[in-house]
């Protein structure tokens, strides 16, 4: 079995702390696997901005393509960078650059004492949201006119393109026929963006016409915000635009005991992906151990899930859950231990399973 090259980004503030857990984990698990993995580090972020003037280098994305199976990071924003510039060219720019058009966001409750909500049990939590990754406002054309004077025009235009809508829905029925899954709900703002969302929409109705054992349903976004704190087990598989899945996404995360246990995947299938945790770098507990190290370690499993060692990745799920139900967690998720004591008990976990 060939070994897996993996670039590492920690990034910043408590991407660097997530990142060694994660890292730790990996090895438990390839370890215990009798399996290799090359990790290799690379320090973009603020503080080498900050030194050098550069963001993303220049030979970055031909470096990722020729040498790695997948990227891990961690997080990106610095309060010394106020414009976030190199997060936008950093994270933005390999979500672009590498055409990773899917950001697949499980969701999913390991406990119910987890949950904001009354009564939920694990299985009434367990969707992925397939969140468009590479259009929408985050193309970021636009700009200002009289910028600075009380006229001050500015905008945003929000791109949609038909091979873009149709490629991340197709993805999301996909996903729900391999899983058989009985629905896909759509949400869209088409009530108000007729043109950009209206394409969403029938670039919906034709794909699900090619998935006729699949309910296709649709919600506007700000209803399933409502129906997702109602009632979350009504979901399975959920796909939506880039901007209204970055919002929906840290509402779900709450469902599944808050950011620090969010885990994702940039992902052009066959192609090298970029797995993250939903968080950002939350600089005041930077260096703190006080991060919740769960959702990057998490991100990790999907990572060896989407690279096919299934069932390494299935027992890092097994793990987080077991510290989870055991109560080996950090203080966000109401534990009492820091961000190394997690990963270790993550990995001795792993080492003993
Ligand atoms: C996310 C984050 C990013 C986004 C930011 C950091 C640019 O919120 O991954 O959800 O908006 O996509
Ligand atoms: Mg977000």
């Amino acid at each position: 079995m060939s070994d897996l090259r993996i670039a590492l980004v920690p990034g910043d503030g408590i991407g660097v702390d997530v990142v060694a857990e994660a890292v730790k984990a990996l090895t438990a698990a390839a370890d215990a696997a009798g399996r290799t993995l090359r990790m290799t580090p690379f320090d973009w972020g603020a503080e080498r901005y900050l030194q050098t003037g550069v963001t993303l280098p220049a030979d970055a994305i031909e470096r990722l393509q020729d040498g790695f199976d997948a990227i891990l990071l961690g997080a990106m924003g610095d309060p010394r960078v106020s414009d976030n510039r190199h997060a936008a060219d950093i994270l933005l720019g390999l979500r672009f650059r590498l055409d990773l058009y899917v950001n697949y966001r499980p969701v999913r409750l390991f406990h119910e004492k987890l949950c904001p909500l009354k009564g939920r049990r694990p299985e009434d939590v367990d969707f992925a949201v397939f969140r468009e990754n590479t259009e929408g406002p985050y193309v970021m054309m636009g700009g200002t006119f009289k910028r600075g004077t009380p006229d001050e025009v500015a905008t945003e235009i929000d791109l949609n393109t038909r091979r873009g809508v149709d490629r991340i829905v197709r993805h999301a029925f996909d996903h729900a026929r391999a899983r058989r899954l009985p629905a896909v709900v759509m949400a869209d703002k088409s009530n108000v963006l007729t043109h950009g969302h209206g394409l969403w929409q029938r670039a919906f109705r034709e794909a699900a016409a090619a998935y006729p054992g699949i309910e296709a349903r649709h919600l506007y976004a700000d209803s399933l915000a409502l129906q997702l704190v109602r009632d979350p087990a009504q979901f399975r598989v959920i796909v939506t635009s880039n901007m209204l899945g970055d919002i929906v996404t840290d509402l779900a995360a709450a469902l599944q005991g808050g950011l620090g246990m969010a885990a994702s995947g940039n992902i052009h299938p066959g192609r090298i992906s970029l797995f993250e945790p939903v968080h950002g770098s939350a600089p005041s507990f930077a260096g703190r151990n006080a991060a919740n190290p769960m959702g990057a370690i998490l991100s990790a499993a999907l990572m060896l899930e989407y690279l096919g060692w299934a069932a390494e990745a299935s027992r890092i799920e097994e793990a987080v859950r077991w510290a989870v139900e055991n109560d080996r967690t950090t203080a966000d998720i109401g534990g009492g231990l820091g961000t190394r004591e997690v990963g270790d008990a993550i990995c001795e976990r792993l080492r003993r399973s």
